[in-house]
């Protein structure tokens, strides 16, 4: 795939400002999305790198990738609302982890479809590419843009080539290596690797918990 433009929705938010920073910082053209053009733009200055900002649909339709970054429980509207606005071909990375939180503990979310990947395959064009991916590494360091990450990133998708394309684009992000772990339906057992670091994390008293995987 040719370097593309990728958008990151909800880049102005915890997890996807750090994946965008350090997309645009590689030399990737990001642009950011966000309910509120005015808010995407403020939240990108200062920012090293080919970056904007722009409503998420003009941010779709701009972009050959489009990186989700918004809470689970908001996908289906965004996409809903959207739908439309996505290039045949447009590469959709799903990063959610649909946590639930009660009773002092954090679960999964049942999600009907099997996993919030396919919960987003279901919402998307026929002729968008769906993968999965920075499910696992945590954005508390993802946002300290200067920090080394040094773990691995897994993969899935609905074709090799999704997957193949996706995990170019998770290795521009310094110190990422890509790991395609294969079909999209793959993407629950990642939502519960994130689980565990949640749970390495709170029992540590870290934020910074990843994976690597030895062997390769
Ligand atoms: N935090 C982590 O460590 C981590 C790790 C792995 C995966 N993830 C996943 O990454 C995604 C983003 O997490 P986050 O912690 O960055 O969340 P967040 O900061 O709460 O939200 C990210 C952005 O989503 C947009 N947003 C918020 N509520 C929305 C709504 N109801 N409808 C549409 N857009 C909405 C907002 O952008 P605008 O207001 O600009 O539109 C917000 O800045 C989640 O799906 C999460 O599961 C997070």
């Amino acid at each position: 795939m040719p370097q593309p433009t990728i958008a990151v929705l909800g880049g102005t938010g915890h997890h996807g400002r750090g994946i965008a920073q350090r997309l645009a910082r590689a030399g990737a053209a990001v642009v950011v999305g966000s309910r509120d053009p005015a808010r995407a733009a403020a939240a990108v200055e200062g920012w090293t790198g080919d970056v904007r900002g722009a409503s998420y649909g003009d941010a779709i339709a701009a972009s050959a990738v489009v990186i989700l970054a918004v809470p689970f429980d908001s996908l289906a509207a965004l996409l809903d609302e959207h739908a439309s606005r996505f290039a045949p071909q447009t590469l959709v990375l799903d990063v959610s982890v649909p946590l639930a939180f009660g009773g002092g503990t954090v679960t999964l979310a049942n999600v009907p479809e099997g996993s919030a990947a396919e919960h987003v395959k279901a919402r998307v064009p026929p002729h968008v590419r769906v993968g999965a991916t920075f499910k696992t590494v945590p954005a508390a360091l993802l946002s300290e843009v200067d920090r080394p990450l040094d773990c691995d990133e897994f993969v899935c998708g609905d074709s090799a080539e999704a997957r193949t394309d996706a995990a170019a684009i998770v290795e521009r992000v310094q110190g990422l290596r890509a790991i395609d772990i294969g079909p999209l339906s793959r993407a629950r057992a990642l939502e519960y690797l994130t689980l565990v670091a949640v749970a390495i994390n709170r029992r540590q008293k870290i934020h910074d918990a990843r994976f690597r995987i030895v062997g390769l």
